[in-house]
């Protein structure tokens, strides 16, 4: 049972209309117009969301629930709006399991760290999956050492997609399982909800790595059942260094603090500290204030697009890449599963990913190569990496073009 995407309707984005949201977009590089094929690195932000962080400095620059005076209470007005709107998004029950963080790294360190102090004993395990970001795999890890556990892995196959034949099996012994929603490197949308429902079987939580979700599709927590949820702003046309924790009421509840410091206590005295209600129990010091409202701005921008009509657009462009790459000699896609979002990985004969990458940047093309901080991936198919094309809404069949040529140069000049 894969996890499918609804698209509700066929309305497609005119995106000539909504590149003028993006001036990055209109850049030379080397001489030639940019073709930004990075996104899921990072994804350019709209103007709307670059003004509202600017306003918010402008206008309101405070610090948030600490002052009885005006601009103190405009920006905490502004910034538990944005975690409403951020509630909203994900279809959260209520705004207090929004916990913000830096990002998904950090939010996946804070459960590791906390759950793992909390629940995980020697003998324990922890499940995971072979289609790993580094950020999934190395928090665990570092719990697991902490408190004499282990590290479960969900196989995958050629395709890149999970083998979940044995997973009744690998949960048992497992107090949480951590698995990505679409796969950094690959693309692969995996079926979370037959993970999910596995796992709740056992009395075993989940958590999300939605990282590479939550900017194609609808992902909506009470519906998926899931106990955490991660994402970054940064890749929801949001800013950079600002991320979501979503954790049901009762999960976040029974979580010790992750960090301690202002914000985060209710009272202290050396004797004994008590800590403050959710979602600030885990928000020690000062937060990003300007990171909220930008990610409140990016999540706005995004709904008044449409998620389904964003979805459309980027499945055709997908389709259409797909097609135009795999019309190149000696191109061989890397995962190849029939669901997937945003990413194309693949190599060209034997051409080292490194040396494409640099000639497509001198075509103004700009893709990630390498491992993609998911080196297990790498391993399982005896690679040193790939070339990784990620689209957003903003990229078109042009661009596409583009890059089929750049590569095809690539190949000539280096094949
Ligand atoms: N996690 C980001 C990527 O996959 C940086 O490129």
């Amino acid at each position: 049972m894969h996890d499918t995407v609804t698209i509700k309707d066929n309305s497609v984005l005119d995106v000539e209309k909504v590149r003028k949201d993006f001036p990055i977009l209109d850049t030379l590089v080397f001489g030639h117009p940019l073709v930004y094929l990075d996104n899921a690195a990072t994804t350019q932000k709209p103007e709307a969301v670059l003004k509202a962080m600017e306003e918010y400095y402008h206008t309101i620059n405070s610090n948030v629930h600490r002052g009885v005076h005006h601009l103190s209470q405009q920006a905490t007005d502004a910034y538990e709006l944005a975690r409403k709107k951020i509630a909203e998004y994900i279809g959260a029950k209520h705004a207090h399991e929004i916990i913000f963080t830096r990002g998904t790294t950090e939010s996946i360190n804070l459960v590791a760290y906390t759950f793992g102090k909390k629940f995980l004993r020697p003998g324990d395990s922890i499940l995971t999956s072979g289609l790993e970001h580094h950020s999934n795999i190395v928090p665990w890890q570092l719990a697991c050492e902490d408190r004499g556990a282990t590290l479960k892995v969900i196989p995958i196959d050629e395709n890149g997609e999970l083998i979940l034949d044995g997973l009744e099996k690998l949960l048992e012994g497992v107090k949480l399982v951590s698995v990505n929603y679409v796969s950094n490197a690959l693309g692969t949308i995996n079926p979370v909800r037959e993970i999910i429902a596995a796992a709740h079987r056992q009395g075993t939580p989940v958590l999300l790595d939605a990282a590479q979700a939550v900017q194609h599709m609808e992902v909506d927590v009470q519906e998926l059942d899931v106990d955490f949820l991660a994402f970054s702003s940064h890749k929801i046309y949001g800013p950079t260094g600002f991320g979501v924790l979503y954790g049901k009421e009762q999960w976040l509840n029974e979580l010790p603090p992750y960090q301690g410091g202002g914000e985060m206590i209710k009272t202290v005295s050396f004797e004994k500290t008590t800590y403050n209600d959710l979602p600030y129990k885990f928000e020690a010091g000062t937060p990003d204030m300007a990171g909220a409202i930008g990610l409140g701005a990016a999540l706005d921008y995004i709904q008044k697009l449409g998620l389904s009509t964003i979805r459309q657009t980027e499945h055709n462009l997908m389709a259409y890449a797909l097609e135009a790459l795999q019309e190149i000699k000696g191109l061989r896609m890397i995962g190849r599963s029939a669901h997937r979002a945003g990413v194309l990985s693949f190599l060209v004969g034997d051409i080292h990913p490194f040396d494409l990458g640099e000639i497509l940047d001198k075509q103004g093309i700009a893709v990630r190569t390498g491992h993609h901080c998911a080196q297990p991936i790498m391993d399982q198919y005896c690679i040193p990496g790939t070339v990784r094309a990620s689209l957003a809404f903003y990229n078109t069949p042009a661009e596409i073009d583009k890059l089929v040529a750049g590569i095809r140069k690539a190949a000539t000049l280096l094949g």
